[in-house]
């Protein structure tokens, strides 16, 4: 997978690209990380690469010429045509499924603001406007890098045991069931003897069951979008008789 990432702030990324499995995944080869500052793009004298928007207001807006010749650079030495992911408080909310979908891309572009928008033509560049979460950041940067992390850990071989990217939370549509390790009791709290017992069939029934009350628990809107079996069904009815 190739990945370019532009921005007017290449070192708020060089940490986090840099470390554990970002770095893992770039150094056996299975992503190129490519980050440019597009204020080379930029015009005049000064690399311009905002102006005050037309019809005032306040703000700076990003001006369309440096991204686009960014893009026509990008375009030209990739070849093909990427998934060009624009990041913009106003786009869809980043969830697991789309980073799965970004995850099976060859050729992710992550375009970073900052100040107070884009020029609107900059968004014929795009085929993605995405959102972190319902905040404003004062730049891009930080929601590409939480997007690229949580899409690359998913490609095959970076995760060193990929069933356990398959039982994250989220991508079952339940959250993750307790995990316990050594030692078996601590201040008083111990582990759940049916964990210590080597019945596989009991520890998955019983992980698979904590899976739900913890969603139903935490978050019922994730639940409410399940098509449960009976017999999840019935657990359910069971743990809501007993409160
Ligand atoms: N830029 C500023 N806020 C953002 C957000 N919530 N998501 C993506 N990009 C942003």
């Amino acid at each position: 997978m190739k990945i370019d990432i532009l921005t007017l702030f290449p070192e708020m990324l060089e940490g986090p690209l840099s470390q554990s499995m970002m770095k893992r995944a770039q150094d056996k080869g299975l992503v190129d990380i490519q980050v440019t500052n597009f204020r080379q793009y930029g015009q005049g004298k000064h690399q311009q690469v905002d102006d005050t928007p037309y019809g005032g207001g306040a703000g700076m807006l990003l001006k369309p010429e440096p991204l686009f010749e960014a893009m026509d650079e990008i375009k030209k030495e990739g070849g093909g045509s990427p998934r060009v992911i624009l990041m913009d408080p106003a786009g869809q909310p980043f969830d697991q499924k789309m980073a799965e979908n970004f995850a099976n891309a060859s050729h992710l572009v992550f375009i970073c603001g900052h100040y107070e928008g884009y020029d609107e033509r900059i968004r014929t560049l795009v085929t993605d406007e995405v959102s972190l979460g319902d905040y404003v950041l004062t730049g891009g940067e930080l929601a590409a890098l939480v997007m690229i992390d949580a899409s690359v850990r998913l490609l095959p071989g970076v995760l060193g045991n990929q069933a356990s990217a398959q039982a994250d939370s989220h991508s079952s549509g339940l959250l993750e069931h307790p995990h316990y390790t050594r030692p078996i009791e601590y201040r008083g709290m111990t582990v759940p003897e049916v964990l210590r017992n080597g019945n596989h069939k009991l520890i998955d029934q019983w992980r698979h069951q904590e899976s739900l009350k913890r969603t139903a628990l935490r978050r019922p809107d994730m639940l409410a979008k399940l098509d449960l079996s009976e017999e999840d069904q019935d657990y359910l009815d069971q743990l809501r008789n007993q409160e």
